[in-house]
């Protein structure tokens, strides 16, 4: 399918006001190969972290291929092959009533499953390349799949290869998962400790759901892209001078020595907490996330920059956004 002019407010959650050019549909992996664009086109699955800041004049895809096969039950590992354009909740859900391991903490994240490891999409003490066991990326160039395995995706905290070296260079068409028919829950994240690790898969999946319903808005009441900002990740050094002068701050020390800290806590201490410019506001319950409530894109670039230049000055500390803004 190929649409043009279309309103880009009903392919991103944040539904800010822009049209899309040229939109093109793909259900299958050969009408993929058979599109003959010049460029790569921007991939987009549900428009759940993408911002349009702009009319796109430059092609955009959604690749919309979703079926899923058990490849293999062996030794209590499950192997999962399953196409990009398969919601991610509903692939979550779905893992859970069979009784597998692995997904649970991931549950009620927007988005589809080409998406999660584009960002490493990650919540509750699990990220998605704790599952990955191999992604595929057709290259626009060559009109090929590549199967990279979990190391050759680099994931990183928000971070993976799509986001670097293969960003614009192609498309996530399938993953490959690997879960586990036993597991232990795990509960050490604020709002799970009522659970135990001998909890059912399935207990685990409703308290996370239950924490995320208690705190993020649902996108298709209240519009928004979920956490609008990465939290920032800090030497040992500048951690202990900013804890020196705000003892509270909220720290999760990785595994590398670093430590990353909680930007809505930041941003809340920095007094935005539900508050805003115009139609953009920072969410009433968790400062973190944007909503857009009848704004303007000239008002999310207002509140993006009012926040970060507070932060920076209060906290000496920079505020990367989180979602992918586009024009
Ligand atoms: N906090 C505040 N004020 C706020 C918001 C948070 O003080 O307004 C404090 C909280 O009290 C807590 C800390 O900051 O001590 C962390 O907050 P929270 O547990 O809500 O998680 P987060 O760090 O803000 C991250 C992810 C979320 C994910 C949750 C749960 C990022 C950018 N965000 O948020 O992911 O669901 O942890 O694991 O890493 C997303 O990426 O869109 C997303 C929602």
């Amino acid at each position: 399918h190929h649409l043009t002019q279309v309103s880009a407010a009903s392919y991103s959650t944040f539904a800010l006001p822009a049209t899309l050019a040229d939109l093109y549909l793909c259900s299958t992996l050969s009408e993929l190969q058979q599109l003959a664009l010049p460029v790569c086109p921007y991939v987009l699955g549900e428009g759940s972290n993408t911002i349009f800041l702009a009319d796109m004049q430059h092609p955009v895809l959604r690749y919309l291929a979703a079926n899923k096969q058990v490849q293999q039950s062996l030794d209590g590992a499950v192997l999962l092959h399953v196409e990009a354009g398969h919601n991610w909740h509903q692939l979550v859900q779905w893992t859970v009533v069979q009784g597998w391991w692995g997904l649970e903490n991931l549950a009620l994240i927007p988005g589809s499953v080409g998406a999660a490891p584009v960002q490493n999409i990650g919540a509750y003490g699990v990220e998605f390349a704790d599952c990955c066991d191999y992604v595929d990326f057709f290259h626009w160039q060559s009109r090929t799949v590549q199967r990279l395995t979990s190391t050759e995706c680099r994931f990183d905290y928000r971070d993976s290869v799509f986001k670097t070296q293969l960003a614009g260079q192609g498309i996530i068409v399938a993953v490959g998962l690997r879960l586990r028919q036993q597991g232990n829950a795990i509960t050490g994240y604020k709002g799970l400790e009522h659970l135990t690790a001998q909890s059912p898969v399935a207990d685990v999946m409703q308290a996370v759901i239950d924490v995320r319903q208690s705190k993020l808005p649902d996108p298709a009441l209240i519009a928004n892209c979920g956490s609008f900002f990465k939290n920032p990740v800090l030497s040992q050094q500048a951690y202990s001078r900013l804890h020196q002068q705000y003892p509270t701050v909220p720290a999760y020390p990785q595994t590398n020595g670093q430590i990353k800290i909680a930007a809505g806590w930041l941003i809340e201490q920095a007094g935005f907490k539900g508050k805003g410019i115009g139609g953009i506001s920072c969410y009433e319950k968790q400062a973190l996330v944007l909503v857009n409530r009848g704004g303007t894109a000239d008002e999310l670039r207002q509140l993006i920059e009012a926040i970060q230049q507070q932060v920076q000055s209060q906290f000496g500390v920079t505020l990367e956004p989180e979602v992918r803004l586009l024009g």
